[in-house]
């Protein structure tokens, strides 16, 4: 159960401030019925609010995958540039975020939520859930790469070590640009690129294909997104 203000405030409808207003104005019904106080109890899972007529269905959580594109950023709010959540136009709640970041120049699989236990569940390194990525790297990637790689690098500056988890590096087209498929269980600052620059090549393109179960909609261009599916989010 939650009061009418806040069911208004969540759907996006206003600030709780404004909504109180709309209330009072006689502006909320349920059934037909005008609602006029802000504190009155609502049973979110069962009653359907109208807001000037039109029904506002509650949503608890909501989840959406995008495609990044490239040149946005992976935040909630930025000063200067757009943020992913500057694309969603049909969401609902204000408390989405983006579970686990990707670096501005990269693209491909995000998902945006507000269930911070999913969220934790996704990128915890104690949970060993796979991220793989599709990247394009500057130089010969070899089997001493793949070697070296799932026995974990040291991507730590100077004296201090980092040490990744066993990644699995898989080749797809070796050359001056070579092209390649890494999985890692493991979210570091800059990981991929660190991972490569160990080795001495250079990440050129980098796109997240895969999280967990959930693979990126080959549908989705850079910048679109969609809604989980009830199957997708069960998988999560
Ligand atoms: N690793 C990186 O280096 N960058 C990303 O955006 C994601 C993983």
């Amino acid at each position: 159960m939650i009061r009418l203000d806040k069911y208004l405030a969540d759907m996006g409808i206003g600030t709780r401030q404004e909504v109180k207003k709309y209330i009072r104005q006689g502006r909320v019904s349920a059934g037909g019925a005008a609602l006029k106080k802000p504190e009155l109890k609502i049973d979110e899972t069962k009653e359907c609010i109208a807001f000037d007529g039109q029904e506002i269905r509650y949503a608890a959580y909501e989840y959406y995958m995008m495609n990044k594109p490239a040149g946005v950023i992976s935040a909630t709010r930025d000063g200067r540039d757009r943020t992913v959540l500057d694309l969603i136009e049909s969401r609902k709640r204000k408390d989405l975020f983006p579970a686990g970041r990707l670096d501005k120049d990269t693209e491909g699989l995000l998902l945006i939520t507000n269930d911070g236990a999913l969220a934790h569940r996704l990128l915890s390194p104690e949970k060993h859930v796979d991220k793989v990525y599709y990247a394009r790297v500057r130089g010969i990637v070899t089997d001493e790469d793949v070697r070296i790689f799932r026995e974990g690098v040291d991507i730590g500056a100077g004296e201090e070590e980092e040490r990744t988890r066993p990644a699995k590096l898989e080749i797809i087209e070796s050359g001056p640009v070579s092209t390649v498929r890494l999985t890692i269980q493991e979210g570091k600052f800059h990981q991929v690129k660190r991972m490569f620059a160990c080795t001495g090549k250079e990440v050129v393109y980098l796109k997240r294909e895969r999280m967990g179960s959930l693979v990126l909609d080959a549908s989705l261009n850079p910048g679109e997104y969609r809604r989980l599916t009830e199957e997708e989010i069960r998988g999560l």
